[in-house]
Parts: C-alpha cells; structure tokens; sequence
C-alpha cells in the first residue's frame, strides 16, 4: 500500500522557487508521470519525495503518515534515476543485493530475493557479469532490480529511459508498463518526454515553472487541455495556435483570424466580439480543396512514411496539417482546410485559460456572447 500527498510543497532557491506549491494526490497503484519541459521542477519535486531534499514549505505524507521530516532510507520508497548509479566492481548479483546488506538482513534472504527480482526483469543469466559488460538496457533492468528488491511500496523514478536508444526505450517502456501490472505498486515516474507520458502514465501532472498545470488521464490532458501551455505541449507537432476573435455572425458564433472563419459549434442571437487565443489540431485539420474557412497556400509537405504534414500560410499564420500519405497537394499549391466546430480549443488571450461557453438561456440579452468563462478544473 502506498498512496502518497504531496501538500502545498515549494522549494526555493535563493530568491528563485524551484517548485511552488505544489500540492497532488497519488493513489495506491497509479502509474502517475510527473511531465514536464527541462528545468520546471519535476527533479527537485522528486528528490523532496525521495527525502535527498528538504522542502522549503509544505508536508509529504505517505498512506496518511507525515514523512517530511523521515530520512530517505526510512521511507518506503525507492529511487531509480537517469544514470544508472550502479557499483562498478561489484556483480550485478551484488548491485542488486546492495540495499539488503546494507541493511544487514541474513544472507540467505538476500539470495532469494535476488533470485527472484532477477527472474522477473530477466537477469538471471547475468547475475555474475559487472556492470561493464552489459548493454545500456540490461543495466537499466539491473537499477530497477536493485530498487524492486525491497520490495518497496512506491517506486520514484527519474528519466531512467533517456540514456536509451529510441528502439530499447520503446521496449522498455513496454517493459515497464508490464511491471507496473504486476507489482501493483505506486510509480511515480519524471519525463519531459510526452511519449513515455502518454504511454504510460495512469494520470499525468504537466508541470510548468515549478507550478502544476493540469493534472489528469492522459486523455483528458490532450482532448481538454486546461491551458493554452498544456495544448502547446502535448501533441507533435504541435496544436496549431493563433490569436483569432469570436464574433457573432448571422445566428452563430465564428472564430476570425487573418485568413480563418471558422463556424463554432455554440448558438447566440447576438453579441460583442472576445479576443481568444484560439488551437486546432493538425489532425482536425482536413484537406479540402472546396472548404472556404481556411484558405491558404502549401509551404512545405513533410513526409513521414505513413503520413504526410503539410504546413501552409493561412493569412499571417503558418497552419500544419496531418494527413494519411499522399495528402496529393503540392508546395505552391492553394489548398482549403476544414474542421469541425468541436475540435476548435479557445482559451482566454492574457491567462491561457481554456474558455467555455455559456449556455444561451442564461444568458442576459446583449450581454457577451462568449460570456467568456475561464473553466475551473
Ligand atoms: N541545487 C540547486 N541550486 C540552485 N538551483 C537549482 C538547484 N537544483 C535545481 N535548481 C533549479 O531549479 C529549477 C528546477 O530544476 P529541476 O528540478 O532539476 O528541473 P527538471 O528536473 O524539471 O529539469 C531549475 O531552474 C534549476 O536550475
Ligand atoms: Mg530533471
């Protein structure tokens, strides 16, 4: 059992906060990825939890015990990072026994658990090689023995797949998610890597500037992104986002910008118009040589085997598309886009807040049409 309470943690540097308050609930078994860009504080939050770091303010509390103040060796947690960190002279028979002679348990025990972590991460072959002798994703594995040899109730790990190639990574990954089935045990795992994210995560904290941004199913971060950061940074490429205004047209609503009118899927009768910050995704982006609310001009066709991204000038705007190979348009060429009215993101201009729209029938009449609602969530 371990469900782990992040409350209202910060770490400060100087003048400089590191985290910020950082408060967050991980349920006994999730598979919860702390995601992030390099430097917004998904280390250092880490390291807190681990106990190799004090916080400056806020409480850790593991299955409802305060463990703030506890030494890292006495919570029940164990730490895997981006290097490997394993003893070079030693075999790795004894790397992964480490914690448990370090702690002086009776040799017998230390053998048979050995024993068995190594079956499961499919070591057992290697038990008496050193360190030296094994590939990038063969000491990886014997990290996470040495971790999974306590038996611990939650695993912490940080970025321990970045020292592999793109194919081992994805292998491991696989790996992991089997594991993490198996053991039924907490992981909390720190990526900037929204692959590894969406992959594995149960749930997903998308941290940004030491602040949390969205917290949720991956599902829920990629199809209703809180912020206007979190659309930006899920997704690749990357959601298409410009400055546009909603204005009422003809008994609908329309998003404008230079070079879009785009119907939205919202009924009012009249209004005032809203400046938004207004995302679409390059795959909602269809090609359509008769669509007239997008219009632009191709630049550039990327292909990338299975698909073909095709980026073209909408007004002002460069707007990428996704489209199954060949999407039969060339550089040069005008070309029309269409999208459906629900896969058009708003969010508020100054905050970034994704916007909603009130349901016609409370609004007042000539009030704003947009009403424009930051959603809490
Ligand atoms: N020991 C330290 N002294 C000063 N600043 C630090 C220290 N450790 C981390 N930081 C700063 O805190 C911020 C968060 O760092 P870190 O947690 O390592 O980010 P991430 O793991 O997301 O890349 C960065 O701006 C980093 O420079
Ligand atoms: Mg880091």
């Amino acid at each position: 059992m371990a469900r782990l309470q992040i409350d209202a943690i910060s770490k400060t540097y100087g003048a400089d906060y590191a985290v910020r308050e950082v408060s967050l609930d991980i349920a006994d078994g999730e598979f919860m990825v702390l995601l992030g860009p390099s430097g917004c504080g998904k280390s250092t939050l880490l390291r807190m939890i681990a106990g190799l770091e004090e916080p400056s303010s806020g409480r850790i509390l593991l299955d409802g015990t305060d463990i703030t103040e506890v030494a890292p060796q006495r919570r029940d947690l164990a730490m895997v990072f981006q290097s490997y960190a394993l003893y070079p002279h030693l075999t790795v028979a004894k790397n992964i026994g480490f914690p448990l002679r370090a702690r002086r348990r009776p040799r017998a025990h230390i053998a048979e658990r050995v024993a068995a972590v190594a079956k499961t991460l499919e070591l057992s072959a290697l038990l008496d090689r050193r360190p030296g002798a094994l590939s990038g994703g063969q000491r990886q594995r014997v990290a996470l023995a040495r971790a999974m040899v306590r038996d611990p109730g939650a695993f912490l790990m940080d970025e321990p797949l970045s020292n592999l190639d793109a194919k081992l990574r994805s292998a491991t990954r696989a790996e992991l998610i089997a594991l993490h089935r198996r053991l039924g045990a907490t992981f909390l795992y720190v990526t900037h890597d929204q692959v590894e994210a969406m992959t594995m995560a149960t749930r997903i904290a998308l941290l940004d500037a030491g602040r949390i941004e969205q917290v949720g199913t991956p599902e829920e971060l990629y199809d209703r992104p809180r912020t206007a950061f979190v659309a930006g940074f899920l997704g690749s490429p990357p959601m298409n986002l410009f400055p546009a205004v909603v204005s009422w047209r003809a008994g609908g609503l329309r998003v404008l910008s230079d070079g879009i009118d785009a119907a939205l899927d919202i009924t009012a009768d009249s209004g005032d118009d809203s400046a938004v910050l207004a995302g679409i995704r390059p795959e909602h982006l269809r090609i359509d040589s008769d669509a007239s609310a997008l219009r632009g001009r191709v630049t550039m066709v990327e292909n990338l085997g299975s698909e073909e991204l095709v980026h073209a000038a909408v007004g002002k705007h460069i707007l990428c598309a996704r489209a199954p190979r060949p999407a039969g348009v060339r550089v040069g060429e005008d070309v029309g886009f269409r999208v459906a009215p629900a896969h058009i993101h708003l969010f508020h201009p100054d905050s970034g807040l994704r916007l909603t729209w009130q349901e016609q029938s409370t609004r007042r009449p000539g009030a704003l049409p947009a009403g424009a609602q930051a959603v809490s969530s």
